[in-house]
């Protein structure tokens, strides 16, 4: 069981989350929605520690997770992978390298710098990018791959981390609608044949509709929703986004990414700017 405790992080006098309480199950594949600002970036940033609590705490398996520091924060944060919307791989390294590094934490530094990996990591490291649907890729530098591909090399590179959970901010934000389902399609895959608790923020609600178990809403920075796909009505999503500058409500429609396999534009999109845009909540 994982759990947050009033948690709250202030930005000088802005209070980016505010006193957010969640109980979440081992195994839940959890989406967090909410306008840009909302505080999701900095409520999954401080579950891994990346950034710190002001106040409240966080709780794993009977640990206090705000508390940990040293080598028992290094571990949590190998427990618990994150994958980011630029996939922040090593784009001169090869995608073997990368997805290898996801033992950094595992190993001594010292090897790692030297990038020296046993047999058994490369196999394990290969067996990921085969899952992934990439280890074509495995000798290419990463860089030069498109961003569909880029963000299978760091969900690879997450499951090298062996994870209990893995934390994705807004993973296919910046990726075109197959890709975007490629992507989903391997979070929900680990999410249930491994256990791994998945806590995903998306900007767009469809995607969280089709993909989650329980949906998180969060408006400035608290937790204005948290129930089942089904549960989320017109009038909460309301709540959640709001309304727009014109004082109209927003259409559902205006939140979709459109996993939409029927668009002819998406097939074969390489590039990550190649494919249609997701529209973003942020300009609202
Ligand atoms: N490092 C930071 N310094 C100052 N303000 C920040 C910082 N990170 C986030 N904020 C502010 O906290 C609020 C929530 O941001 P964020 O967690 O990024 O929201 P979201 O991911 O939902 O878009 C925003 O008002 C943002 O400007
Ligand atoms: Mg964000």
């Amino acid at each position: 069981m994982f759990e947050l405790k009033n948690v709250s992080r202030r930005f000088g006098n802005k209070l980016a989350v505010d006193s957010v309480t969640l109980d979440i199950p081992q195994g839940q594949m959890v989406g967090v929605i909410g306008r840009s600002g909302a505080g999701k970036s900095t409520l999954l940033r401080m579950i891994n520690r990346l950034a710190d609590p002001s106040s409240g705490s966080i709780h794993f398996a009977g640990t206090e997770v705000s508390k940990l520091r040293g080598r028992a924060l290094r571990s949590w944060q190998r427990d618990c992978a994150m994958i980011f919307q630029q996939f922040n791989l090593v784009p001169r390294l090869d995608v073997l390298t990368n997805v290898m590094l996801g033992r950094l934490n595992q190993r001594s530094t010292m090897l790692s710098l030297l990038a020296i990996f046993s047999r058994e990591e490369r196999i394990e490291a290969i067996a990921a990018l085969e899952r992934l649907g990439i280890e074509q890729t495995a000798l290419q530098m990463a860089g030069t791959l498109s961003g569909g591909q880029q963000q299978r090399v760091a969900i690879a590179r997450a499951l090298m981390q062996q994870p209990k959970m893995m934390l994705a901010d807004e993973p296919i934000a910046s990726l075109d609608p197959l890709n975007a389902k490629i992507v989903m399609d391997a979070l929900r895959d680990i999410n249930e044949r491994e256990g791994i608790t998945v806590i995903t923020n998306l900007h767009t609600l469809d995607t969280a509709r089709n993909y989650c178990e329980r949906i998180v809403g969060m408006a400035a920075g608290r937790v204005v929703f948290d129930g089942k796909p089904a549960e989320l009505t017109a009038e909460a999503v309301k709540e959640i986004y709001g309304t727009d500058k014109d004082g109209a409500g927003i259409d559902e429609t205006m939140t979709s990414t459109a996993i939409n396999l029927s668009d002819p534009s998406a097939q074969g999109a390489a590039s990550p700017s190649a494919g249609p845009q997701p529209l973003a909540l942020a300009g609202l």
